[in-house]
């Protein structure tokens, strides 16, 4: 974490570095360590952050979420299969796009719907407390 955001204020300083419009880090529901300084420090230099694995490579980066019963409960209420849920938890925040992989025609068009989509607050929290944020700064995971 700490290397991370050290990069972004180098990258700050150096001429033209402020023209750094995206980061792209891991971030997915289960992996939510970025949320803790530098999705704040991001948001307030207007860089958007790009979530890569964010269906933590279809659950296999953390095998509980796919089976959460928070998961599959918000999933069943908004008529969505787990992927769709881990997408729009990660798109409910602001200044985050993503860039879920994938091969299968279906899964391309489950995933755009999900550009229309937002939670509700109550269903993001029920997702954010069965697998909360840090409260302090954590190694920030990679793949
Ligand atoms: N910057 C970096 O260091 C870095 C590192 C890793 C990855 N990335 C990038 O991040 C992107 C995504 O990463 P990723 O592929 O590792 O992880 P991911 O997007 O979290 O997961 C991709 C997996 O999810 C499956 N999937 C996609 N949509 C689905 C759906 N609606 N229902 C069920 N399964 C679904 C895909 O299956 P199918 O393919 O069979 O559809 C694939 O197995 C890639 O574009 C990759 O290049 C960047």
């Amino acid at each position: 974490m700490q290397a991370l955001q050290l990069w972004m204020e180098e990258l700050w300083r150096v001429p033209k570095g402020d023209h750094c419009k995206v980061n792209q880090v891991l971030y997915h529901l289960g992996s939510r360590g970025i949320e803790y300084a530098l999705l704040p420090w991001l948001k307030e230099h207007q860089v958007v952050m790009m979530a890569y694995c964010p269906l933590a490579q279809a659950g296999s980066l953390r095998r509980e979420l796919t089976q959460n019963a928070s998961v599959k409960q918000v999933a069943r209420k908004n008529g969505l299969s787990e992927m769709q849920v881990l997408l729009a938890f990660v798109l409910y925040q602001e200044n985050v796009i993503a860039i879920p992989k994938a091969g299968k025609p279906e899964h391309i068009q489950e995933n755009a719907k999900m550009a229309d989509f937002k939670l509700t607050e109550e269903d993001y929290q029920l997702l954010s407390n069965a697998f909360p944020a840090p409260k302090n700064k954590t190694y920030l995971d990679i793949v």
